[in-house]
């Protein structure tokens, strides 16, 4: 999947999306140099709490603070349910269509294991998109809180979100910032695939073009290096190989419990080290190729090889 017509309007390089006061630190200087960028001011926080919105949404509390602006969780009146609002702040004249960006990535996709988007509107210079609440926390918290699971929990959580890729590929739909902050474990410990917010959607005009080190594939990072430097980055990644490797990085941190940043330089493979269960490591092995073409050929091959390892750990 290519992406010849797009236009990149936001540029981020972040590690975190939640309220965690360490959730900055890899990316904190990268956000603040696109911050910096014409056009990207960084606008003065605004607080949504405890008010009502487009007459509807009684907005509860604030879960998480992200590159875009903030989440909060809310009451919707009219359905008697909670929902989330994710505020984009519209801050430069392209900002209005990457916010949309992640709403038009999941109108018309249907996924157990990925929020449903409800509404789109506009308040105080503001955007909201109106989601489904996801009960439960994110990877990321689950990994800082050193939260237990097994590895048959994780085989499980990782054919979900193949089966999840393959939902959306199928559909020419790339998430392109597949990472730990980005992947809530819910209160029935099913996962759900959050944040496409950069999502590359076939036929949009816009996109925003982000990178999480350690996440994000090798080639996606020279890309986003390029676009950094002012180089037209023209030529294309495939972006479905890419979510692959960035899949297969976040199950390798649930796994080993270590950063695929900080282990960048992995002496030694998952499978000979013996530590883990072999089929398991093979699959976020594969997934992890440097050279996109070793990796699993799609989310589908993957989904495959993942339902036998699921069988073989059960
Ligand atoms: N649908 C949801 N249900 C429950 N919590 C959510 C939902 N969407 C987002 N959150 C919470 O808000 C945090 C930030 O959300 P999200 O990643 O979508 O924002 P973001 O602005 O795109 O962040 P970033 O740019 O840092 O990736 C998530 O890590 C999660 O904790
Ligand atoms: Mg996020």
């Amino acid at each position: 999947m290519t992406m010849a017509s797009q236009t990149w309007v936001t540029f981020t390089c972040g590690q975190s999306g939640n309220m965690d006061k360490n959730a900055y630190r890899i990316g904190e200087e990268c956000d603040r140099q696109a911050n910096m960028r014409p056009g990207c001011e960084v606008e003065p926080h605004v607080s949504f709490e405890k008010r009502c919105l487009c007459s509807m949404y009684l907005v509860e509390s604030l879960i998480g603070t992200g590159g875009g602006g903030n989440v909060y969780k809310a009451w919707h009146t009219r359905l008697n349910k909670h929902v989330v609002l994710k505020e984009h702040k519209l801050t430069h004249p392209d900002s209005k269509a990457s916010a949309h960006n992640e709403a038009e990535a999941l109108k018309n996709v249907k996924s157990m294991y990925i929020p449903q988007v409800f509404d789109l509107f506009e308040e105080e210079g503001r955007c909201f998109t109106v989601m489904e609440y996801v009960k439960g926390t994110s990877y990321e918290k689950a990994l800082e809180l050193k939260m237990e699971y097994t590895e048959t929990d994780i085989a499980r959580w990782y054919f979900q979100l193949a089966s999840t890729l393959q939902t959306i590929h199928e559909k020419n739909i790339c998430h392109c910032d597949i990472k730990p902050s980005n992947i809530m474990l819910t209160s029935s410990r099913d996962v759900c695939l959050i944040d496409f917010n950069s999502a590359m959607v076939e036929g949009s005009p816009f996109r925003v073009l982000s990178c999480s080190p350690g996440y994000a594939s090798p080639e996606q990072l020279n890309l986003f290096k390029e676009h950094r430097q002012g180089v037209d980055a023209s030529q294309s990644i495939d972006w479905k190989l890419s979510d692959i490797y960035s899949l297969g990085a976040t199950m390798y941190h649930m796994l080993t419990r270590r950063s695929p940043l900080e282990n960048a330089q992995r002496d030694e493979n998952l499978n000979t080290s013996q530590q883990f269960n072999s089929v398991l490591a093979s699959a976020i092995e594969k997934s992890m190729n440097p050279d996109p073409s070793d990796r699993f050929e799609s989310a589908k091959q993957l989904l495959q090889t993942l339902a036998i390892t699921k069988a073989k750990i059960a």
